[in-house]
This record gives structure tokens, C-alpha cells and sequence, in this order.
């Protein structure tokens, strides 16, 4: 049809979305959409989709739309039928107006509930009197459009393609504001997305971070600056395997085939504001004992806890810092959770008996696998998870095996309360042998080295759906169980995004139990609200330059999303790592919020203690410049646990106005203040970094650059990190020790960078570093430093230290 034609490339909303065939123009004119070839932008790319919907499509009717006390509701009617199999005739949407910064604008079946994420959100009394947005509708076509009232800009615009909402594949597209879109996790790429026909896909997933895969964990919400420095956020509330699509328009469309549209719109008006609201949702992350924030020490392949041990004396040898010592699977006994090597791994409690007594930690990992093969009777966990019926079930009601490290394998179904007890029993065995501190739960996702399980998945709907996003592999089974795998909650189709986060839930529920104090969790897949519970890594990464650059946007990316205790395998996981790489990323990795250098089994060792006697003091010293920060970024943790604001910040965060900013992924900050510019290159003795407009001062010197904003060469020699204080700031420190213990006898120390009108601000929150809820209970400390001038009269400057509490 002409029509076709009048619609620009760039606006040309993907009607055959299908990667299983090759879309031909007969097929694209049976569904009623346009077809004009076009040439791919870039080779091996899908770019402008050659079959698009033309703009009369048909799509939702609003029927009726009636106030409600907290907003609106409507019926949305489709008087054709769509072409995918069950599309849904009759939708209720449900408008809530839930405070002047936020609003849910819900759309689902009309008739009969449907599979809705089990995540506690706040429940709002009453309309919000002052929005600073406005929303209106398109009646027919259906569409939403959302306006900042402040600049009249238009957020969302969902009347560009038709809404679709059939039983397994539900698809709503909306304009863009602008071209400065960030988020949607789990994903290895530039912090600021490309907008050019990327399509990211959300589905956890165990696989080495790559380019355009679909990784670990699920993230569906994005944040968007607009025009002018404002900026909002989306968060799509639905764990189904998804695809969010980005094109030029620029336009986004989200496609995701199961469950509700459930949106929840953040108006900001700043990025920190949009992330504060987010997590008014989501929930604020934990406050993470102090420990958590000391230097962390892993690899797999340790032979034996006396190779551990040995690791771990060698570092306090050379006075390096370290706060917690880990094992991967090694210690276990056949890969086995809660058991571990009688031969190899004897001396195992007194290793952590001896961290201990050090002021030290331990923390091990643990996978869900559980092994289904050893002799009845011979292992409880899979004897008495089987009696109390606590696996994912088939489709058949028997429990579905696959294989993990240790082989055949049953996974314990965390959609279930009575697994977390069972867990914990687990657990509290375990530590009666093994005082462990803190645990590592990884292969979540869940991992399976088995497509789907030992049988393979049968047929049917739900492992074989009418739509398959672009997962790796091309099927949800790939590399994990059956979608149709049943588990309490809903089957795994529904639940496998939530799979890492009830782990997480289970496991530092069962910390809180056996320890009684703050639990330390880190989890490799993750899900919205994870924060509450635990922290990430970011995976599989190797040792080569590329992949630690990618861990900047990687952490950033996870601080939108609500996990601040974050960070990457310092020096590279696979791979051999070099002198000068490792060096390199222990400073880089010393300002991750969470530090730890991890490695893959048989690969050299890459632990401080490794490396020649240069190498080695350079990051001897870099961690002794985190310890020394240990106070300011216990205070940011809080901050974080008390009201959502990031620790690892982007620079946009911080200066919204200024555009140069907004693809700066190669430093970041540590709250509004401490400039982090790592050397991400070989072979260099300089960096290039970006100074927003302001006077900066060296970390080390005090040495002041008035930048205009400009990008400025700065030395960089193989020892020094750059590290740099933004005007009118206050840093609390401490002398280091080398562990975080003895940091925290040492005396205090406040660092203080006068802005040019001799003024400066900063506080500091201070406990136990341990106990629960020492805010919650009023055990604590809270101090605000506040620099002034006082008077002309040569009375100088004058800083001041407010108790509050
Ligand atoms: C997974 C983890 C990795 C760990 C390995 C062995 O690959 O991501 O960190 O070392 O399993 O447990």
C-alpha cells in the first residue's frame, strides 16, 4: 500500500519480529503490515525491519475509562483478532496516579487473572495532588501519552504500533524523548545504549559476558535523560523472557511473552531521584556489614585449604589488606553442597578458625544443583529435599534432573517457603563444621549443562512457545531447565528470572538465622529487588583490557538497578592475566564497591602476593587507599540502604545539564565526589579523563584544576590510580589497617575540598559495622560536616562536625 512508503526508516515498528524465518512479503501482507527491502546497517545486523506496521493497524479500542480514587480505568476492546494464538479480546487497564513523581499504569486481562510477579509493592492510599506529569489517551487506536507538564516533553507515545496482548506474546511500543537511554540489564555493552536496531534480551542466562547475549540476570527498567538535563525511568514489572527493542525513532518497543504490562513510571526530575523512586518500588538494598567492603580474595582451583591458607598468610606477610578469604567448588566434597573435602580440604575449619582470629572472613560458594546420584541415604540434602517434595518437578510430577559440577542434579524449587527452611537446615549442619561468614550463591540462573534435563523438555506451549524472544541457544531450555518445569509459585516459564532471587532470599534469611547479624550474599543472577538481599559480580569475564573496561558500565548499569555491592573478577577470570593488566585493574577494582579478585582454575595465580615486588606494592597501596576510605564508603552504603542513592555513580548523575557527560562510562564517581579515572590501556603512562565544569583537587597532592569542563591528559604512571575530590566536599577516612577491623580502632581523619566560596559539606554514618538494623534501632551515629568562612577578619576557615542521634 502507498501508506507504506510514508513511513520513515527510522520509525518503522518490527511487525515480524520471528528470527526462525525469513520474513517474505507474503508472509508480512498475511498479517497485514508493510514490506520494503531495506539494506541491513551494519553486516550480520538485523537493521530497519522490512516488515513493519502500517499506521492504521489494527489495534485496542478504549471502550470505557472512569475515575477511580487513585487514578483511572478502562476497558481496551479489539475488535479483530490478532495474529498470534489466544490473543485476549477484552483488557482492564488500571491508572494509578501514585505520587506527584511516579505513576502504574497496568494492563491486563479483563476476564481472568494472569500470572503476576510475586514482588511486594508499596500499596498507595491515596491520588497524588500535585503531579508534575500528565496523561492522556488515544481512544482509537489505543494509546497512552505521558508529558513532563514542567517542558510539555512527551515521555511515552504508545499510538506508533499496535498494542498486542495475546496469551504468550504481549507487545507495546512507545517513542523516546531522546537517544540517551540506559539499563536494561543484564547486559555487556556501553553504559549509554545504541538506539540502532539493538535489541536486548532478558532472560538469565550462564554464559561468558558477550556482546548482544541475553546474561545472568533480568533488569526491565530503563532510565532516560531528556532534552535539558531532566530525566524519567520505565520499569516494565513482569519476569517473563522478554525483548526490548531500540530503534532511531528513537523508539522502544517491549515484547515479552507472558504475564501483565505492568509499568511504573519514575518522573525524577533528576537521575538520582529516578533511582531513589525505583527502589521506593523495588525495595532499598541492605546495609552490608562492613566487612563486605574490605578486599576479597577467591579463585578456583585452590588445591587444598592449606594452599588457601597459605594464600591468605602470604598476604598478611606482606601487609596487604584483605578482609575475607574465599573457596570456590573445590572444597566440596564431589562437588557437593555442604560438604567438603575430608582429604584436601581437612584443615578447612581451622582455616576459618584462624581468619577469625585474624578479624578476618570466610565465605564459600554454593550452587543450587543438588546432587541426585549419591547413595540413599548418604546425603541429606537430596534424600530429604526429595521426601519433603522441595525440587522443580516435570511436567510428569517427578523431579526434574539435569547436571551440574557435581552430576545428575535435582533444583530446589526457592518459590517455596518450606525450601528456604530446609536450605537453612542445610546450612546450619554446614556451620557447625564450617563457621563460614558470608556465601557466594552462583550457576542461579539456574545452569544447567543440559538442554532443559537429562530427557530433554516435552512438547507443548510453554517450551515451545508461539514466540520465542532472541535468547542464546534460540530456546528458553537452553542451558537450563524446562520452561514447563513446575515449581510452587507458577511454573518455571514464569518463575526462571526469579530463580537467583529467591536463592538470594532464602540464603540471607538463613545468615540472618544462623549468625545473627547482617548477612553477606553474593549472587550471579539477579532480579528487581535483589538488593535487598544480596550483592553481584558480574560474571565470567576474561583477563584482557576489553572486558575491564566493560566492568565500568557493567557496575554503573547494576547501580541503576538497585544492587549498589557490585563489582567485577579483579584481574580477569579466564584467560592468563599479565603483570601490568592485573596492576591495572587491582586500582580499578579497588573502587568497585565490591572488591574481589577471582580466577579460573588452572590459570597462574593473580592474587597480590603473585606478582613482583613493584606490582605488588602498587596494589598493596591502592588497597590501603580504599581502607583508608572505608568510613566514607560505609557512609555512602547507608545513604544507599536508606533512601536508594547510588555508591558507584555515573558522571551524569552528578552533572544532568552537562551532555558531555552522558556517555562517560571509562570513570565514575564514588557518591557526588571522588573522581575515579583508571588507565583502561596498555602500555600507558597517561589518561585521558573528563573534568566537569568545577575546581577538582588530586587526591594525593591537593593539587586544585579549574576545569571548564574539558578533557584533560593526566599522568599515569604503572603505580598510581587517579583519584580526584570534587569542590565543596568532605570525606571522612581512617588511618588503614589491613583488615577492616583494624581500620576501624584507627583515628579518623576528614578530608576537606573547599569550593571557591570556602565552603564544604560531607557526613558520615557510623556502628558496629555489624549488627542488624542499627539504624532501624537508633545504634548508631550520624555526623554532617559543614565548612564555612568565618567573617573577613582573619578568623580563617572553620569546619564543623554535627552529631545527629
Ligand atoms: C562459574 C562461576 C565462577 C566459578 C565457577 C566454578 O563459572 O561464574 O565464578 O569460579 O563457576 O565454580
Amino acid at each position: 500500500p502507498p501508506q507504506c512508503h510514508l513511513v520513515p526508516e527510522s520509525h518503522r515498528y518490527d511487525c515480524y519480529p520471528e528470527r526462525s524465518v525469513v520474513v517474505t512479503q507474503e508472509l508480512c501482507e498475511s498479517r497485514g503490515c508493510c514490506f520494503i527491502e531495506t539494506l541491513p546497517a551494519v553486516e550480520g545486523k538485523r537493521g530497519v525491519p522490512w516488515c513493519f506496521y502500517p499506521p492504521n493497524f489494527p489495534s485496542y479500542v478504549v471502550q470505557s475509562l472512569n475515575q477511580t480514587a487513585l487514578g483511572m480505568t478502562g476497558l481496551l476492546v479489539r475488535r479483530e483478532k490478532a495474529y498470534y494464538p489466544k490473543d485476549i479480546q477484552v483488557l482492564r487497564m488500571d491508572v494509578e496516579f501514585q505520587t506527584n513523581t511516579r505513576l502504574r499504569i497496568k494492563i491486563t486481562d479483563a476476564a481472568k487473572p494472569r500470572y503476576e510477579v510475586p514482588l511486594e509493592v508499596p500499596r498507595v492510599m491515596k491520588r497524588a495532588e500535585n503531579p508534575i506529569y500528565s496523561l492522556e489517551f488515544s481512544q482509537d487506536p489505543f494509546g497512552v501519552l505521558l508529558r513532563r507538564q514542567g517542558t510539555g516533553t512527551v515521555l511515552l507515545n504508545t499510538t506508533v504500533a499496535p498494542l498486542i496482548f495475546a496469551d504468550q506474546f504481549l507487545q507495546i511500543s512507545t517513542t523516546l524523548p531522546s537517544r540517551f537511554l540506559y539499563g536494561l540489564g543484564e547486559h555487556r555493552s556501553t553504559l549509554l545504549h545504541s538506539l540502532d536496531w539493538n535489541t536486548l534480551t532478558l532472560w538469565a542466562r550462564d554464559v561468558a559476558p558477550t556482546e548482544s547475549f541475553n546474561l545472568y540476570g533480568a533488569h526491565p527498567f530503563y532510565l532516560l535523560m531528556e532534552e535539558g538535563g531532566d530525566a524519567h525511568g520505565v520499569f516494565l514489572l513482569n519476569s517473563n523472557a522478554m525483548e526490548v527493542a531500540l530503534q532511531p525513532a528513537p523508539g522502544l518497543t517491549w515484547r515479552t511473552i507472558g504475564g501483565v504490562l505492568d509499568f511504573y513510571i519514575f518522573l525524577g526530575p533528576d537521575p538520582n531521584m529516578v533511582i531513589q523512586q525505583y527502589q521506593e518500588v523495588i525495595g532499598f538494598p541492605a546495609m552490608p556489614p562492613l566487612w563486605a567492603l574490605g578486599f576479597h580474595l577467591c579463585r578456583w582451583g585452590y588445591g587444598s585449604s592449606n594452599e588457601t591458607w597459605q594464600t591468605a598468610r602470604a598476604m598478611r606477610n606482606f601487609q596487604i589488606p584483605q578482609d575475607a578469604q574465599w573457596n570456590d567448588i573445590d572444597y566440596m566434597d564431589g562437588y557437593r553442597d555442604f560438604t567438603f573435602d575430608p582429604q584436601k580440604f581437612a584443615s578447612l575449619p581451622s582455616l576459618v578458625e584462624d581468619l577469625h582470629k585474624h578479624g578476618q572472613h570466610y565465605v564459600m560458594i554454593l550452587d543450587p544443583g543438588i546432587s541426585s546420584t549419591s547413595p540413599h541415604g548418604s546425603y541429606w540434602p537430596f534424600d530429604e529435599g526429595l521426601r519433603r517434595g522441595l525440587f522443580l518437578n516435570t511436567t510428569q510430577g517427578q523431579p526434574l534432573i539435569g547436571q551440574v559440577w557435581p552430576g545428575y542434579t535435582a533444583f530446589p524449587d526457592f518459590s517455596n517457603m518450606d525450601t528456604h527452611r530446609w536450605w537453612l537446615e542445610n546450612l546450619q549442619r554446614f556451620h557447625t563444621h564450617v563457621p563460614f561468614d558470608g556465601l557466594w550463591i552462583d550457576m542461579n540462573e539456574p545452569s544447567n549443562f543440559m538442554d532443559g534435563s537429562e530427557e530433554g523438555c516435552p512438547p507443548g506451549e510453554l517450551d515451545s512457545p508461539p514466540y520465542t524472544p532472541a535468547v542464546l541457544g534460540n530456546s528458553l531450555s537452553a542451558k537450563t531447565v524446562c520452561a514447563s518445569a513446575k515449581q510452587n509459585a507458577s511454573v518455571h516459564y514464569n518463575l526462571h528470572n526469579l530463580y537467583g532471587l529467591k536463592e538470594a532470599e532464602a540464603t540471607a534469611s538463613a545468615l540472618i538465622q544462623i549468625r545473627g547479624k547482617r548477612p553477606f550474599v553474593i549472587s550471579r543472577s539477579t532480579f528487581p529487588s535483589q538488593g535487598r538481599y544480596s550483592g553481584h559480580w558480574l560474571g565470567d569475564n576474561r583477563s584482557q583490557w576489553k572486558d575491564m573496561y566493560y566492568s565500568i558500565p557493567g557496575m554503573l548499569s547494576f547501580s541503576l538497578f538497585g544492587i549498589p555491592l557490585v563489582g567485577a573478577d579483579i584481574c580477569g577470570f579466564s584467560g592468563s592475566t599479565s603483570e601490568e593488566l592485573c596492576t591495572r585493574w587491582m586500582q580499578l577494582g579497588a573502587f568497585y564497591p565490591f572488591s574481589r579478585n577471582h580466577n579460573t582454575q588452572n590459570e597462574k595465580a593473580q592474587d597480590p602476593t603473585a606478582f613482583s615486588p613493584s606490582a605488588r606494592t602498587a596494589m598493596k597501596d591502592v588497597l590501603l587507599t580504599r581502607y583508608s576510605l572505608l568510613p566514607f564508603l560505609y557512609t555512602l552504603f547507608h545513604r544507599a540502604h536508606l533512601q536508594g542513592e547510588t555508591v558507584a555513580r555515573p558522571l551524569f548523575f552528578e552533572f544532568p545539564w552537562d551532555v558531555a557527560t552522558y556517555g562517560l562510562d571509562r570513570q565514575f564517581l564514588w557518591g557526588q565526589s571522588l573522581l575515579v579515572t583508571p588507565v583502561l590501556e596498555p602500555g600507558a603512562d597517561s589518561v585521558l579523563g573528563y573534568f566537569p565544569q568545577g575546581v577538582w583537587y588530586d587526591f594525593y597532592t591537593g593539587s586544585s584544576v579549574n576545569s571548564s569542563g574539558e578533557m584533560l591528559k593526566l599522568s599515569a604512571p604503572l603505580d598510581h590510580l587517579n583519584l580526584h575530590l570534587r569542590e565543596g566536599s568532605i570525606l571522612p577516612t581512617q588511618k588503614p589497617g589491613i583488615t577492616s577491623k583494624a581500620t576501624r580502632g584507627n583515628p579518623l581523619r576528614l578530608i576537606v575540598a573547599l569550593s571557591p566560596r570556602a565552603t564544604a559539606w560531607g557526613d558520615l554514618f557510623w556502628d558496629d559495622g555489624e549488627s542488624l538494623d542499627t539504624f532501624e534501632q537508633g545504634n548508631y551515629s550520624y555526623l554532617v560536616f559543614n565548612a564555612t568562612e568565618v567573617g573577613h577578619g582573619g578568623e580563617g576557615r572553620r569546619v564543623s562536625g554535627t552529631p545527629r542521634a
